[in-house]
């Protein structure tokens, strides 16, 4: 038996991942006017629609005009198929013991797969077999990531593995790249110069390639060239370009709590192990129930803030001290009128009054963390409820 965690009911802890689907529809449409009328747009929704809910970032990517859907996991995949939803999908991450339970079915549910090594091929070929229909195949090159897909000089041999098996149709080639985040980088043009070379014997030995991809969010934005047949866009579709962007884009989660308790605290007052922090003076501090367990990141104790929503306004106050697994403190300052209770807006949209402060984002908490954007918002837990605005 498997059991689902949490077991606490969410009504009774005030932690929120408030998801607007609203905004990755407009993401999706304002990424979509980049486009060139024959270039599709794979939303990629995996590890769970980074943190927002794959189910919700799929439907709402395409109401904004995703046709395709990827994801790593063929058991997301499965979960996309079954939802019925009107996209093409794509899977590219599996290993042989899961591979053989649900590739059969995924490849029955019209999924397509990716293909990066001899062995990959083998177990779809298989499971084509098992499914009683030809797989859709993407096969994934290596042109300098070194992780899945098959090296430049292995293209021609399973490509012809691929000419010759009945089960398989070759339907992508496609590749990842390492550092369109970086305009400057020469690796993306040297990963091209790779790739386009591999598409041209692959298809001396299986015959044209009906579509090629390449661009992630990066690319989309700032590599027109690369947009091909499909962009696969993930980061940008929840409102954090990696790049700076023309359009414009917003994030999609809000992460709320709400204060526990404040309290008077003398100047000198040491915060949380290690004692890393004392007040400068006397102040309120406020408990907040949402600590690391929740998926705030330990590294960013002590330099960053969070949003607090008082009777007398929004005010940005600093957290102070170490996160602990359940909780982090606040210096609310001394004047401050918040009780326990008041909101508390750890990053994304605060919706207050226009000339209201606004609450910092993912991206000062992947700044302050060391990190990026995308762990801050999958670190998300699974005990913190997701909240979908309609
Ligand atoms: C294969 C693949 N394509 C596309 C993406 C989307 O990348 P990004 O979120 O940077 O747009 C990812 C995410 O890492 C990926 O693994």
């Amino acid at each position: 038996m498997t059991i689902p965690i949490p077991a606490e009911d969410p009504r009774h802890v005030p932690n929120r991942a408030v998801i607007d689907p609203a905004a990755i529809t407009q993401n999706t449409r304002a990424l979509g006017t980049l486009l060139e009328e024959q270039t599709a747009l794979m939303a990629v929704v995996k590890a769970d629609g980074y943190g927002h809910g794959m189910l919700t970032a799929a439907r709402a990517a395409i109401e904004g005009g995703a046709t395709w859907l990827g994801v790593a996991h063929p058991a997301s995949a499965l979960a996309l198929a079954r939802a019925g939803l009107d996209a093409q999908i794509l899977c590219w991450l599996y290993e042989p013991h899961t591979a053989k339970i649900v590739l059969p079915e995924v490849l029955s549910a019209g999924v397509d797969v990716a293909v990066g090594s001899m062995d990959m091929l083998a177990l779809v070929s298989a499971a084509a077999r098992e499914a009683d229909r030809r797989a859709r195949v993407h096969l994934k090159i290596d042109t300098g990531m070194g992780r899945n897909g098959v090296l430049p000089w292995q293209v021609r041999e399973i490509g012809a593995a691929m000419r010759e098996d009945d089960f398989i149709q070759v339907t992508a080639a496609w590749t990842h790249l390492t550092s369109a985040d970086e305009v400057d980088d020469p690796a993306t043009d040297q990963q091209v110069e790779i790739f386009d070379s591999c598409v041209r014997a692959l298809e001396d030995e299986v015959g044209p390639i009906p579509l090629q991809h390449l661009a992630n969010s990066a690319a989309t934005l700032t590599r027109p060239d690369l947009h091909r047949d499909i962009v696969r866009p993930g980061i940008a579709l929840y409102g954090y370009p990696p790049v700076p962007a023309d359009i414009a884009l917003r994030p999609a989660m809000t992460l709320t709590s709400s204060l526990a308790l404040v309290k008077e605290v003398p100047e000198g007052q040491s915060i949380g192990y290690g004692r890393i922090h004392r007040t400068s003076r006397a102040t309120r501090l406020g408990l907040v129930p949402i600590g690391y367990a929740d998926g705030l990141h330990r590294a960013a104790s002590d330099r960053i803030e969070v949003l607090v929503r008082t009777e007398s306004g929004d005010r940005r106050v600093p957290q102070v001290g170490r996160i602990s697994m359940d909780q982090i403190v606040v210096d609310l300052g001394p004047d401050s009128t918040a009780r326990p209770g008041d909101k508390v807006v750890l990053f994304g949209d605060a919706g207050g009054e226009p000339d209201a402060p606004s609450a910092p984002t993912a991206e000062h908490w992947a700044r302050a963390a060391g990190t990026i954007p995308y762990e801050v918002l999958t670190s998300v837990s699974g005990r913190v409820t997701r909240r979908v605005l309609s």
